[in-house]
């Protein structure tokens, strides 16, 4: 954190102090956070009123961890506060003045449908491995997990990777004002959310809010394989740079190969040289994603020895992507279950498609969420697109799956996760390799960690990192 003091935090935000008649001497040089657990010496908590809980009730709870100070909607007694009208708007002021405090912070965001916590989390390692970066915890990325992110700021952080969602045009508008980027990352134009966006031009249209937002010196690093995002070049403000497989990328890869994990090596084209890269990432996707960190990097003035060091060093981050575990008895697990849409479904179907597979291939698939009208014709899409690809067996999992298992011959629908699992557990063999694919709620990564722990004595169950949720696409 970067030392504030009540008074400035009053300034920044326009609210009333409560509960201290020298906000000057009240230091906030801890964390600052929504989560009153997580307060400690120093904090400053956030007081949200959410949809099942009230942040005011925690204040106590803060102060008590160590909390000097709160950001509030009413006084609370107890503990010097800034009463502000809204807190979650005050709280983007208080993280844009950390933001201004830090003049040699550099800021890179980072959206698109698909893909935005897996290349947050490799440009963090890659940038970490030369200067002190700061990047979201798990996918943090709308107007609450974006000053979250940018409190964590420190005076000696170079770097700032800003994960950026959105549910809605303006959104990342607004997230742009807490934490303007000098570089942008476009990654791809999906039809996550394509129900309250209305069309692929929206979500095209407020993804696009991000590049607009760099200024003419800082770079916008857009995928040349994704046309609507490519077209995003025109009438942007920033310096434009293509990534992706088509030969007119300005950052490409070329002689793509998967091994028999699904893991890419590729050599990497740029301005500042040739060099070749292998991933420990599964899946073809990586490359683009890859390529886009490549380009932030080397922007932000890293070189092609540190970059392609960084990317080759980076192992796989966040839980439940593509996360890979070999059973005991021989059955691999592949559980891709942290959040799904058509765009990712495909991604993942293919990675799985790309492995070595020396027994058969499953496909669990569950629902996905939000897709408005054209849900059940997307469903019988990635069906048919896993028939196409030669999966052995497709299991779909839950209502809004059915249309899938129908489009897939010889497939198989059942209720709930329970009963995929009571389906799968007799029939995995030795050499069979399983995808668990689904949105969020469908559940399915928890049926993915219960396979992975089983078929032996010795625990499979790779490390957990601590998780919190709260992501928007
Ligand atoms: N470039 C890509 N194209 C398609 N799918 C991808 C791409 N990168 C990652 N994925 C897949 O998409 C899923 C979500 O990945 P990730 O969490 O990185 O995306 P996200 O954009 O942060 O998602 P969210 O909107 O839920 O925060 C994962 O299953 C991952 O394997
Ligand atoms: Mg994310």
């Amino acid at each position: 954190m970067i030392s504030l003091s009540l008074s400035e935090i009053r300034d920044l935000t326009g609210g009333e102090v409560h509960g201290t008649q020298s906000p000057e001497t009240v230091v906030i040089d801890g964390t600052v956070t929504t989560d009153s657990r997580e307060c400690g010496p120093g904090s400053l908590y956030v007081a949200r009123v959410g949809e099942t809980a009230d942040g005011h009730d925690f204040v106590a709870a803060a102060v008590e961890a160590g909390a000097v100070a709160a950001l509030t909607s009413r006084p609370v007694d107890g503990v010097p506060c800034v009463v502000v009208d809204d807190v979650q708007t005050a709280f983007g002021r208080v993280a844009r003045g950390v933001v201004d405090r830090a003049p040699e912070l550099r800021i890179v965001g980072v959206t698109g449908s698909s893909g935005k916590t897996s290349v947050k989390d490799l440009l963090a390692a890659v940038l970490s491995s030369v200067a002190e970066t700061v990047a979201p915890v798990n996918s943090l990325n709308g107007e609450i997990g974006v000053p979250l992110t940018v409190c964590r700021v420190t005076p000696t952080t170079r770097f700032l990777v800003a994960e950026m969602g959105a549910r809605g045009i303006g959104h990342i508008d607004y997230l742009t004002r807490i934490a303007p980027p000098q570089v942008a990352i476009v990654l791809n134009v999906g039809t996550a959310h394509i129900g309250e966006f209305g069309s692929r031009e929206n979500i095209a249209r407020a993804k696009s809010e991000l590049p607009r937002a760099v200024p003419a010196e800082g770079l916008s690093i857009l995928n040349a394989d994704d046309d609507l995002v490519a077209a995003m070049a025109a009438g942007l403000a920033s310096r434009v740079q293509l990534v992706g497989l088509a030969p007119q990328a300005d950052v490409r890869a070329e002689d793509v190969h998967l091994d028999e994990r699904g893991r890419a090596a590729y050599t990497l084209v740029c301005p500042q040289g040739t060099a070749r890269v292998t991933l420990q990432q599964s899946g073809a996707h990586h490359v683009g994603n890859s390529l886009a960190v490549a380009a932030a990097a080397l922007e932000l003035g890293l070189s092609l020895d540190q970059v392609v060091a960084g990317l080759v060093a980076a192992e796989p981050a966040s839980r439940w992507r593509m996360e890979i575990t070999d059973r005991p008895d021989g059955v691999v697990v592949v559980n891709d279950a942290y959040n799904a849409n058509p765009h990712s479904m495909r991604a993942a179907l293919d990675a799985v498609a790309a492995m070595h597979v020396a027994g058969e291939r499953w496909a669990v698939l569950g629902g996905m969420l939000e897709l408005g009208p054209d849900s059940d014709v997307e469903h019988a899409g990635v069906g048919s697109y896993a028939a196409s690809l030669g999966f052995d067996h497709v299991v779909a999992v839950g209502e809004g799956a059915r249309p899938l298992a129908d489009a897939f011959p010889g497939s198989e629908w059942v209720p709930d996760t329970d009963a995929a699992h009571d389906l799968l557990a007799p029939r995995l063999r030795a050499g069979d390799v399983v995808l668990l694919k689904s949105s969020r709620d469908s559940g399915l990564r928890w049926l993915g960690e219960r396979l992975a722990a089983e078929g032996g004595d010795v625990a499979a169950t790779p490390v957990a990192p601590t998780s919190r949720e709260g992501a928007r696409p």
